[in-house]
C-alpha cells in the first residue's frame, strides 16, 4: 500500500468508524433505560404484567395472554403473525429487510397454587406465574415499544417472538417448525433472576444451561406371595439394583470436570405388604453440558437398566418420552454475542453491574433456537432489592417478581437488538473489503 493510499484508507476507516460509534450512541443504551423508567411507560409495563399474572395459562393454552399481546402490538402499530404454534405471536419492527435479529419471551404459567397474598394474585385456582414469564412478556412488549419509537433508526428488522409452552412443552421447537426464524441471524433471550440485584445483569460465553432428557422404564418379573420368593421373580429388588447402578454412571464413567446428573425421581410398584408385584416402573431425568455427554448418558442409562434387570432374571423396556417431553439441547451462548452483550450492558448499567454467571443444570427450551440460528445468547436480569429481603426461587408458590426490574430488561433487550443491527450493517469485514478495493 502506497503512502497516499494508506492515508486514504485511514480517512475512510475513520469515517466508517465514527459513523459506527455515532450510530451505536444512537442505540443509546442510557436513553432507552431512562425512557423505560418514565412513570407512564413503567406503569404500562407493570399493568401488562399484572393482568397476565392474574390470568395465568398453561402451555399451548395462552389464549388470553396471546390476545393481550396482540392488542398491545396493535396499539403500538407493530404488525405481527399469530396463531404460530397455537398461541404464539411474532411481531416485526424495522425495515422488513435483512439482517434479522430476534428477541424472545415465553408466556406460559405453571400448574400450581399461588400462596402470595396480594392485590393481583392469580385468579385461577391451581395455576400461577411462578417462573416470571408474565414479567418476560411485559419486558418484551416494553422493548417493542422502545424499538417502534426508534424504527427509523433500525438498520434491519427485529423479530419479536412470544412463544408458548416453555415449561416442558417444547414451545420453541414448535415455533421453529412454523418457520419463523428461517432468516434470523441472531437471537437474544433472558430470564428474570432472584439471586442478583436489580439493576444488574449476568451471563457467560459458552454453555450456560444443561441439555435435559427424561426416561421411564418398566421392570417386569413374576409376582407372587411375599413369603414364597422362590416362586417369584422380584422386580422391586431388580429395580433397586438398577437405581444404584445408574448412580455409578456419573460417579465412575463421566469426567469429573464435565458436569452431569442422573436422577431417578419416580419409583412405582406393588401396593400390598405381602405381595411381590409383577412389575415396577422407574423414571427420572438426565442432564449434561455437551451433546456427546448427553447421548453417551442416554445410551448407558438404557444399557444399565436392561443389563442390570437381567442379572435378577427380569426384563426391562426403556422409553425416553421424547414425543411428549422433547430433549432440551444444551443452551450455548455465542462468544461474539457475549462480547456484544458485555459492551451494550456495560454502557447502559456500568461495568460493575454486568456480572458473570455460572452454568446451571436446569434446562431452557431457548436452546432449540440456538440449534438453528447462527448466534444465540441468553442472559439473566436481576430482581433482588436487599432492603426488601431475599426472594423465593422460581417454581415456588411464594415466588414474586420485583417489577423495578422491568425497565432494565426492556431497555437492554431493545438496545441489544438495535445495536446488533447497526453493527451487522457495517461490520468490520465490510471495512476490510473497502480496504481490499483501495
Ligand atoms: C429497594 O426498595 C426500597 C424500599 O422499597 C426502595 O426505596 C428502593 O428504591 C429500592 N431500590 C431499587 C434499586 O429498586
Ligand atoms: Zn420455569
Ligand atoms: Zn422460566
Amino acid at each position: 500500500m502506497g503512502f497516499s493510499k494508506s492515508i486514504a484508507f485511514i480517512v475512510l476507516f475513520d469515517l466508517l468508524f465514527s459513523a459506527r460509534i455515532a450510530r451505536s450512541d444512537l442505540d443509546g443504551a442510557v436513553g432507552f433505560l431512562e425512557r423505560a423508567k418514565e412513570p407512564e411507560f413503567f406503569d404500562w409495563m407493570v399493568g401488562v404484567r399484572r393482568r397476565i399474572h392474574e390470568n395465568p395459562e398453561l402451555g399451548y393454552e395462552e389464549f388470553l395472554t396471546s390476545e393481550l399481546i396482540r392488542k398491545e402490538l396493535d396499539a403500538l402499530g407493530i404488525p405481527f403473525r399469530h396463531s404460530v404454534a397455537v398461541t404464539g405471536v411474532v411481531g416485526y419492527v424495522g425495515t422488513g429487510k435483512p439482517p434479522f435479529v430476534a428477541l424472545r419471551a415465553d408466556m406460559d404459567a405453571l400448574a400450581m397454587q399461588e400462596e402470595v397474598e396480594w392485590e393481583h394474585k392469580s385468579k385461577v385456582p391451581g395455576k400461577m406465574h411462578a417462573c416470571g414469564h408474565d414479567a418476560h412478556v411485559a419486558i418484551l412488549l416494553g422493548a417493542a415499544k422502545i424499538l417502534q419509537e426508534h424504527r427509523d433508526d433500525l438498520q434491519g428488522t427485529v423479530v419479536l417472538i412470544f412463544q408458548p409452552a416453555e415449561e416442558g412443552g417444547g414451545g420453541a421447537k414448535k415455533m421453529i417448525e412454523a418457520g419463523i426464524v428461517e432468516n434470523v441471524d441472531a437471537i437474544f433471550g433472558f430470564h428474570v433472576a432472584v439471586d442478583i440485584p436489580v439493576g444488574t445483569v449476568a451471563s457467560r460465553p459458552g454453555p450456560i444451561m444443561a441439555g435435559s432428557g427424561f426416561f421411564e422404564a418398566v421392570i417386569s418379573g413374576k409376582g407372587g406371595h411375599a413369603a414364597i420368593p422362590q416362586h417369584t421373580i422380584d422386580p422391586i429388588l431388580a429395580a433397586s439394583n438398577i437405581i444404584v447402578s445408574l448412580q455409578h454412571l456419573v460417579s465412575r464413567e463421566a469426567d469429573p470436570l464435565d458436569s452431569q446428573v442422573v436422577t431417578v425421581a419416580k419409583f412405582q410398584g406393588g401396593g400390598a405388604f405381602n405381595v411381590i408385584p409383577d412389575s415396577v416402573t422407574i423414571g427420572g431425568t438426565f442432564r449434561a453440558f455437551t451433546k456427546e455427554s448427553f447421548y453417551q448418558l442416554k445410551q448407558r442409562i438404557e444399557e444399565v437398566i436392561v443389563a442390570q434387570a437381567s442379572v435378577q432374571r427380569c426384563s426391562a423396556s426403556v422409553d425416553f418420552l421424547n414425543k411428549d417431553r422433547p430433549f432440551f439441547p444444551v443452551t450455548v451462548n455465542s462468544k461474539d454475542l457475549h462480547g456484544h452483550f458485555q459492551k451494550v450492558a456495560a454502557k447502559m448499567l456500568g461495568v460493575s453491574n454486568v456480572g458473570d454467571r455460572k452454568p446451571v443444570m436446569g434446562a431452557e427450551d431457548f436452546s432449540f433456537f440456538g440449534e438453528v440460528i447462527p448466534s444465540a445468547y441468553y442472559y439473566f436480569v436481576g430482581m433482588v432489592n436487599e432492603t426488601q429481603g431475599p426472594m423465593h426461587p422460581g417454581h415456588s408458590p411464594y415466588f414474586t417478581v420485583n417489577e423495578a426490574a422491568l425497565p432494565y430488561g426492556a431497555a437492554l433487550h431493545a438496545s441489544l437488538a438495535m445495536s446488533y443491527l447497526s453493527e451487522k450493517h457495517t461490520p468490520l469485514s465490510s471495512m476490510e473489503k473497502v480496504h481490499d478495493e483501495l
